[in-house]
């Protein structure tokens, strides 16, 4: 296999004196969907953090590209193609929907294509087209989880990370909103989905990782954790 598009050695990190990831390895590569799933408090999110330089590392190393991006601040690492989905969908609530979208392509160098991304943004969410113009604070949970998800996009990623996309939405919306992950992905795009909606997140995810308490403690395909005993037992309810 070709080098990880994503590599993360040894990475330790603690919030005062309490670790709350405690030296794990990641490996992402191009082309797939890598999930992390695990229980609230596991520290799945600190690892985003850590990844996108929002969040000061205690130890170990991030490589993405081949480039260390531990040296790099948070807008840097955005603007070489490492781009998060906002946490609870932190959309700005007064602006419109369409002014959302434009902001997402802020950090970019090249203008030039953005119509063109605003309307694969549309393509693939279309109810953001309907609702442009109207304001962002409008739109229901899932909508709001679309915009995101869209904004992000506009950023011209070439690796998407998500944090729990699926909070607080119904199962419907989630299944919704994973089978256009799938088709983000099919279009060529990386992503790193973390997810405490296990059983939706492994059977997308081409790649797992389960996480405990700060330590890694199960990898394989998706399809392979999916009917792993100690996953089924402990986050499938069976
Ligand atoms: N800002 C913080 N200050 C202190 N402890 C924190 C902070 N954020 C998270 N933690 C702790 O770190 C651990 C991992 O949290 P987090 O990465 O948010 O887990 P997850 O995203 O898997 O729910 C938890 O024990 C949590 O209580
Ligand atoms: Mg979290």
């Amino acid at each position: 296999m070709s080098a990880p598009l994503l590599q993360v050695s040894g990475l330790k990190v603690a919030y005062g004196h309490i670790e709350a990831v405690k030296g794990i390895d990641l490996e992402l590569h191009e082309g797939q969907i890598t999930t992390l799933v695990g229980a609230n408090g596991a520290g799945k999110s600190t690892t985003l953090l850590a990844i996108s330089g929002l969040i000061k590392k205690a130890s170990g190393r991030v490589l993405f590209d081949g480039k260390d991006l531990s040296k790099m601040p948070p807008h840097k690492i955005v603007s070489s193609g490492v781009v998060q989905v906002a946490e609870g969908r932190a959309i700005l609530t007064t602006l419109t929907v369409k002014e959302n979208l434009e902001l997402g392509a802020y950090c970019r160098h090249d203008r030039d294509n953005q119509a063109r991304d605003l309307d694969y943004v549309y393509s693939l969410f279309p109810v953001l087209k309907d609702r442009a113009n109207g304001l962002a604070g409008n739109l229901s949970g899932g909508e709001q989880q679309m915009l995101a998800i869209g904004r992000a996009l506009m950023a011209k990623p070439r690796l998407l990370l998500l944090d729990e996309p699926s909070m607080g939405l119904a199962p419907i919306i989630v299944q919704g909103i994973f089978r256009t992950l799938r088709n983000i992905n099919q279009a060529g795009l990386t992503i790193f989905l973390v997810e405490q909606n296990v059983r939706q997140a492994l059977k997308i995810a081409d790649r797992a990782y389960v996480i405990e308490t700060g330590h890694i403690v199960l990898s394989g395909s998706g399809r392979e954790l999916l009917v792993n005993p100690r996953v089924q037992e402990a986050y499938l309810g069976s």
